[in-house]
């Protein structure tokens, strides 16, 4: 455990140090996001004090109305009796396809947008079906920081993977490097997020160019998850059919499966329903193992009807309304879904300049030569710090967040931030424990 030296702590001293050891943590600053939140929960009891919590990425505003109202709607008609289709309800798959041809500029059939139990289990049936494509490539290559849970996935399908931090590898430098890892041959895919958990980082249209040219050349397939879609507010994504559009690497490749969340850019994690996208090309792929395996070549339904259906048999059916009612309404253009999230980027900027003035860091800053977006995240560090030990300091001054060395960085003395649930009347307090800890440690 960590030595503090001015026990003159935002958060009484002593009950932090022993929830700490109660906790049994041998250290804080390794611990996951949940082990976190536990430790947290457990101090704000005892303390009665109230955390400034950015450990955890949940959406911290309401659904809309027209999701809701849609499932109330739909489990009134009795769709909680009846089994859903495994490839998702008629009306879903037309307004997937309609928000990406509105959102994305990508034009996709209808038979490849497919309904997820969260984008988490997209994921997962993505790997699994890398998996039985081709023996040779048996390893998913992630451009990371990531998000720590899909690697989790390939450990329980105890499936290989590589990874490399970005960071350093911006603009041209990205291309030297993907073939580093994918000259081998092993790589069946390439997984980022864009923009990306942790760090925020938005890839270029260069980066993506490059990202696609190397999947086209080895023939990977590129799940880009857009699990904050739009979520770049430098740029307004909002307007159905206009440009600008969410940057893809669907521009310059075909190999490409996306996962679109509906968690973060439509408050809607409780539900568990995100989208599967899969190009037309890879849909239609034949692939000789799956004709051997399962009797059919098809990519697509190989998908559908033997990973989706073992994994859950489809996704809750009212969950499926909602989404479609919420699709409807943006891809109309009655509902503005990205206005309702750019409260987070507005606290991202006030909360940035909070760390800024009080002798923070931020970690990740730019992309190629533009500062980065403020939006759901951001990291930080403090002077020379590690990330572990600052992590542990901050919840002796009633802030948590996670340390970037359980996201695959290599900037082990940063931390990420979540502001979603940092509330605006909760500044103050924040400004005040970062004066505090500055002070103690300057
Ligand atoms: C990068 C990334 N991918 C996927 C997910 C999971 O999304 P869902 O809630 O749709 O399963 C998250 C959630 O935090 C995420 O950050």
């Amino acid at each position: 455990m960590i030595e503090i030296q001015n026990k003159n702590t935002a958060i009484d001293y002593e009950i932090v140090r022993e929830k700490i050891i109660a906790s049994g943590l041998k250290t804080v600053g390794k611990a996951s996001i949940r082990e976190l939140v536990r430790l947290v929960n457990e101090i704000e009891s005892a303390t009665g004090k109230k955390y400034v919590r950015m450990e955890m990425g949940v959406p911290g505003l309401t659904p809309p109305e027209v999701g809701t109202n849609a499932e109330i709607e739909a489990l009134k008609m009795g769709v909680a009796a009846k089994y859903p289709m495994i490839d998702g309800v008629a009306h879903l798959k037309d307004e997937i396809a309609l928000f990406v041809k509105n959102f994305l500029n990508i034009e996709v059939s209808r038979e490849g947008c497919i309904p997820t139990v969260g984008s988490m289990q997209g994921g997962f049936a993505a790997f699994l079906m890398a998996s039985k494509l081709d023996k040779k490539k048996d390893t998913v290559l992630f451009i990371d920081p990531g998000f720590p849970v899909q690697k989790q996935q390939l450990d329980v399908l105890d499936l290989k993977y590589e990874t490399f931090d970005v960071y350093k590898y911006r603009g041209e430098a990205l291309k030297d490097k993907l073939e580093s890892y994918v000259a081998k041959g092993n790589i069946s895919t390439i997984l980022y997020s864009n923009p990306n958990n942790p760090s925020w980082i938005c890839f270029t249209d260069t980066e993506l160019k490059i990202i696609a040219d190397i999947a086209n050349k080895y023939d990977i397939i590129v799940v880009e998850d857009l699990a904050y879609f739009a979520m770049d507010f430098r740029k307004d994504y909002s307007k159905p059919g206009q440009a600008p559009y969410q940057p893809t690497v669907a521009n310059y490749t075909d190999n490409w499966l996306m996962l679109i969340s509906s968690s973060k850019s439509f408050s809607y994690a409780g539900q568990r329903v995100g989208m599967m996208v899969i190009s037309n090309h890879l849909f239609k792929r034949q692939y000789s193992t799956l004709e051997e395996k399962f009797g059919k070549a098809e990519y697509g339904y190989n998908m559908i009807y033997k990973v989706l259906y073992a994994l859950s048999s489809g996704v809750t059916h009212s969950a499926q309304y909602g989404l479609a009612a919420m699709l409807k309404a943006v891809n109309n253009g009655s509902y503005d879904f990205v206005a309702e999230i750019k409260e987070y980027g507005e606290r991202a900027q006030i909360m940035k300049q909070l760390f800024t003035n009080n002798g923070f860091s931020i970690v990740y800053d730019k992309d190629e030569d533009q500062p980065l977006a403020d939006g759901f995240y951001f990291t930080f560090s403090y002077k020379d710090m590690s990330g572990i030990e600052l992590l542990e300091r901050l919840i002796y001054y009633g802030i948590s967040a996670i340390s970037l060395a359980i996201t695959g960085s290599e900037r082990i003395e940063g931390l990420r931030a979540c502001v979603s649930q940092t509330q605006r009347s909760q500044f103050e307090d924040l400004e005040q424990r970062l004066r505090l800890f500055n002070q103690h440690h300057s």
